[in-house]
């Protein structure tokens, strides 16, 4: 199940995502955890200390290797280069899987220790000031987009992005990408215009949005988020003494999470699975070719000096169906 975490900086998409992959981890699941935020704060969140998270391996810097894993043997792909992060796989592509090990997660993820299990953490790596707006900014999250493309993954196995409700992720199809998208909002005007933002987006590509509430103190706030999302709210989370540990790098055992704000994970976990039932892979493919026709007509055919719209395999088609071949 791919599962975004966006909302406005400092919302608490970080603690959010941090504390559902470590729920998630809990249960025995399968996890890739992703961080594609502006702000590399993931592997922090999930107890890594400065210096080893500064040496995460970006995926943004791997980009080229990803491209010609994935590219596998596809005679549409003519080479790593034409490659845009909206190609989509077609026959001869190399798909992902979650438990699988595979150059992709060989180069670009670490394993990391979680009280009760173990996850994978990939990170697209910093983005510095002179990325916003160009290039380097599109192929750091492009990366992420490239393979969550390419990903054939089942119901009980994860993929996890903590990410931005940037501009990006629109323009692109990132935010269609995912089974759900938990919206992380506090209960202020600035919280509620990006999920209004978000929510003018999603609407003609069936996405699957949530609106957990955070940093929410008392019955008014959860009034206003109601008022203002209505039935988009799924659940509210406090303040946390268990986070503000953590924060000072002293994180207590999982299990001593507040009784609330596990019971708020629950939710959002059982609300993940259940949006399985409105999976459909063939959706997942036309969206894929839509965003991938828009964006080789606006620049990726001027970059690339070819008509990308040939990369689309029309008879290509991803499904579960590739897990079972390997089985
Ligand atoms: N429920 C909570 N209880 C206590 N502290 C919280 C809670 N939620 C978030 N925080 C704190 O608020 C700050 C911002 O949270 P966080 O970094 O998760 O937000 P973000 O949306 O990821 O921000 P950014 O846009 O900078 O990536 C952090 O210091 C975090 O520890
Ligand atoms: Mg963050």
């Amino acid at each position: 199940m791919k599962i975004a975490f966006v909302g406005k900086g400092g919302s608490g998409k970080t603690t959010l995502s941090s504390l559902f992959i470590r729920h998630l981890a809990t249960t025995g699941a399968p996890v890739i955890a992703v961080d594609a935020d502006i702000n590399q704060h993931l592997g922090a969140a999930l107890g890594l200390d400065e210096d080893e998270a500064a040496a995460l391996p970006a995926m943004g810097a791997r980009l080229p290797l990803i491209k010609e894993y994935l590219r596998g043997s596809n005679p549409r792909i003519a080479s790593a280069e034409t490659m845009i992060k909206t190609t989509p796989p077609g026959a001869g592509s190399r798909l992902l899987r979650i438990r699988e090990d595979n150059p992709v997660y060989e180069n670009c993820a670490r394993e990391l220790e979680l009280d009760g299990g173990t996850v994978r953490l990939m990170v697209t790596g910093p983005f510095t000031e002179s990325d916003l707006g160009v290039a380097c900014y599109h192929s750091k999250v492009g990366a992420v987009e490239l393979c969550l493309n390419h990903l054939v993954d089942a119901r009980d196995e994860f993929l996890v992005v903590d990410m931005t409700a940037g501009s990006d992720s629109f323009a692109s199809g990132m935010f269609t990408r995912f089974d759900m998208t938990f919206l992380i909002a506090e209960p202020t005007r600035k919280g509620i215009s990006v999920y209004r933002q978000y929510k003018e987006y999603a609407r003609d590509f069936d996405v699957a949005l949530k609106v957990v509430g955070n940093k929410v103190q008392g019955q008014d706030d959860i009034d206003f988020l109601r008022e203002e999302v209505g039935d988009d709210l799924l659940v509210t989370v406090g303040h946390s003494d268990w986070v503000r540990a953590m924060e000072k790098g002293r994180p207590p055992r999982f299990e001593l999470l507040e009784a609330p704000n596990r019971a708020a994970l629950e939710t959002m976990h059982t609300v993940a699975d259940a949006s399985y039932e409105r999976r459909d892979w063939e959706r997942y493919m036309r969206q894929m070719v839509h965003f991938h026709r828009k964006n080789a007509a606006s620049w990726g055919n001027a970059k690339a000096g070819a008509d990308l719209a040939d990369q689309i395999d029309p008879g290509f088609v991803l499904d579960e169906r590739a897990l079972l071949a390997d089985a």
